[in-house]
């Protein structure tokens, strides 16, 4: 009996892999698409890191060498901005020995384009050690669609189930896959973001509305909310402003949100946006089996 107890255990254990699942995630579009995969990856339950919270962030980085050893799989998922990672985060990751174990690089855009974003994270966790087993682009709701209504919804159940099958087709291939290198995902800037300074839109900010509730405060991956103002805490800490809109979703009272007077508007909707408001982008992904 005993013994049939241990070979279920084991079973189990073989059959569910440890997948530790990063995502880097202010508006939830990354943590959806990774937790997709990883449903594939046959793991409905990983260990979630958030690296959209400052101190989950810390804590992770600090203490990497506590999650290498059991993991089977880094499932790590990024948002692009202009078309790259976010850049405060290559630092963090190039203090990281991934010791060979098998990483997925995932990165989330908002219809616009992905730009370099997935050549930049390939070649990031090669640089630190992990064996890139698969590399995907997928779309989530753009940050900005309150104001430019791009994505709305996605990832949506069509983008779900080809996160689903990345997974499982990672799963299935294990024990045969190549690793994947950065020229391998090439990517590409377009002109116009490759002359437009990366100026990050920042939120507005209603006071008036606001009930104290504190979630902007907990919510910002860069921690510059200042608890008892509700803005910036100061000048240094409003040039560390991402623009990614966490603030202004968790509001629950409307009172942070991200204004365009009419002319920008309409200039960023016809010169930079036009495609991604008329037409639908859709999920790449990419293995290599020997
Ligand atoms: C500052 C900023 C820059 C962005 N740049 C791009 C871009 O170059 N291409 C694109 O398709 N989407 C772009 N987006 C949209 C995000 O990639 C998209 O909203 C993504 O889903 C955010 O991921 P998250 O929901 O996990 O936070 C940008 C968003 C922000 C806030
Ligand atoms: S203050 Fe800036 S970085 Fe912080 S959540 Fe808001 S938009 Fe993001
Ligand atoms: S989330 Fe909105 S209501 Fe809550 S403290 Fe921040 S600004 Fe005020």
């Amino acid at each position: 009996m005993n013994q049939e107890i241990n070979e279920l255990e084991e079973g189990i254990l073989l059959d569910q892999p440890d997948v530790k699942a990063i995502y880097f995630s202010p508006t939830g579009a990354t943590k959806a698409v990774i937790e997709n995969i990883s449903c594939g990856l046959n793991q409905n339950n990983p260990i979630k890191v958030n690296l959209s919270n400052v101190e989950e962030r810390n804590n992770f980085f600090s203490n990497f060498e506590h999650f290498v050893d059991s993991t089977d799989f880094f499932l790590i998922g990024l948002p692009v901005y202009f078309g790259r990672i976010p850049g405060f985060l290559i630092e963090h990751f190039q203090q990281i020995d991934g010791k060979g174990k098998s990483a997925i690089a995932v990165v989330v855009y908002g219809n616009r384009g992905p730009g370099i974003a997935l050549n930049q994270l390939v070649i990031l966790l090669n640089q630190c050690n992990f064996k890139i087993v698969g590399a995907g682009t997928f779309i989530g709701e753009h940050a900005l669609s309150s104001v430019f209504p791009i994505a709305l919804g996605r990832p949506d159940e069509h983008d779900v189930s080809l996160a689903t099958e990345f997974g499982a087709q990672i799963y299935e291939a294990r024990d045969k896959l190549k690793g994947i290198k950065g020229e391998d995902v090439p990517g590409k800037l377009d002109a116009l973001l490759r002359i437009t300074p990366e100026k990050p839109p920042k939120p507005t900010v209603h006071l008036e509305k606001c009930i104290d509730c504190g979630l902007c405060v907990q919510s910002c991956p860069m921690g510059i909310i200042d608890s008892e103002t509700k803005l910036y805490k100061n000048k240094a800490a409003e040039k560390l402003c991402l623009g990614c809109m966490s603030c202004v979703k968790v509001c629950p009272q409307g009172a942070r949100s991200v204004e365009f007077s009419s002319p920008m508007k309409y200039i960023t909707g016809k010169l930079f946006l036009k495609e991604a408001l008329n037409s639908r982008k859709e999920p790449f992904t990419l293995l290599k089996n020997t």
